[in-house]
């Protein structure tokens, strides 16, 4: 296992992908503290979303991805997966007619024998391990508001809840490293607030590192410790909230005269 004591979270060196000879990410490095929230922000098309694929080996990619010190860069996603790296999507990737909590269930099936679908889809008995699993999963729903919805179909909760049932989903396989990619589009500015301040106290309590994109930089800027700034996949700025909000090449190339009204 990745060391839990490490003060470094992730770190990664000379990223590099290209799709077709279009170059997403090039020469890509820095290191995130371990603890706590952290951001990647960067216009539309700057590599956010390549470099979470990268992370958790979705994308094949040139250079290294460390997690606690431990060199992830040659193994595939699911031993990535294993070792504590777990992700969100930017479009949620929910299976529509299962309920929250079947939802959150399949992002435990990496923890548990003798496949966890079958038991999701199949009636009663089920094993010990998996009714365990069924009251984590519930306990999770309840720590992010939504235990009254736990047994409805997750296509007919408003699209807020489905945003935390996905969060959920990550947590249920307690990753070391948690990338959140957008998980506040689409909400309103008070839900997005609520649902990262949910997020900050879950990796504060837990001792889990999270790396989000979002593309409040208010809010970004508020909640994280380390902000890792990409622009036309390159790493432009990396460093705490406030080295990153005076830096000059920050404000020129991506955040313009509405910087100023940032508060951090
Ligand atoms: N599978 C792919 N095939 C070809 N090009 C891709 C692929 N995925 C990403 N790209 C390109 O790589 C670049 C980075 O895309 P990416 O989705 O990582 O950006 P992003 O920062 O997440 O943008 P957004 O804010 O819009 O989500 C873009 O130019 C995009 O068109
Ligand atoms: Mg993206």
């Amino acid at each position: 296992m990745a060391d839990p004591t490490h003060d470094t979270a992730l770190r990664v060196d000379s990223l590099g992908v290209s799709f077709q000879g279009v170059t997403a990410l090039q020469g890509v490095s820095f290191s995130v503290p371990a603890g706590g929230v952290s951001a990647v922000i960067g216009p539309n098309g700057a590599g956010k979303t390549t470099l979470f694929n990268c992370i958790s080996g979705v994308a094949r990619h040139l250079g290294t991805v460390e997690l606690e010190g431990r060199d992830l860069s040659r193994l595939h996603a699911d031993r990535r997966a294993a070792l504590g790296i777990a992700r969100t999507f930017q479009t949620p990737l929910l299976i529509p007619e299962l309920s929250a909590l079947d939802n959150v269930l399949l992002g435990a099936h990496g923890r548990m024998k003798g496949g966890l679908l079958s038991s999701i889809l199949r009636p009663p008995p089920v094993t010990r391990a998996e009714r365990a699993m069924r009251a984590r999963a519930s306990e999770l729903l309840k720590r992010l508001g939504l235990h009254h919805s736990q047994d409805h179909r997750v296509d007919s909760l408003p699209h807020g809840d489905r945003r935390r049932v996905e969060v959920a989903r990550a947590l249920i396989a307690e990753p070391r490293l948690l990338l959140l990619d957008e998980p506040a589009a689409g909400l309103g500015a008070d839900e997005a607030s609520e649902l990262l301040a949910d997020i900050e106290e879950f990796a504060a309590h837990t001792g889990m590192t999270c790396v989000l994109v979002e593309h409040d930089v208010g809010l970004v800027m508020r909640v994280s410790r380390h902000v890792v700034v990409l622009d036309a996949g390159r790493l432009l700025v990396a460093g705490p909230p406030a080295e990153v909000a005076a830096d000059e090449r920050v404000i020129a190339a991506y955040l313009g005269d509405d910087w100023s009204e940032v508060e951090v």
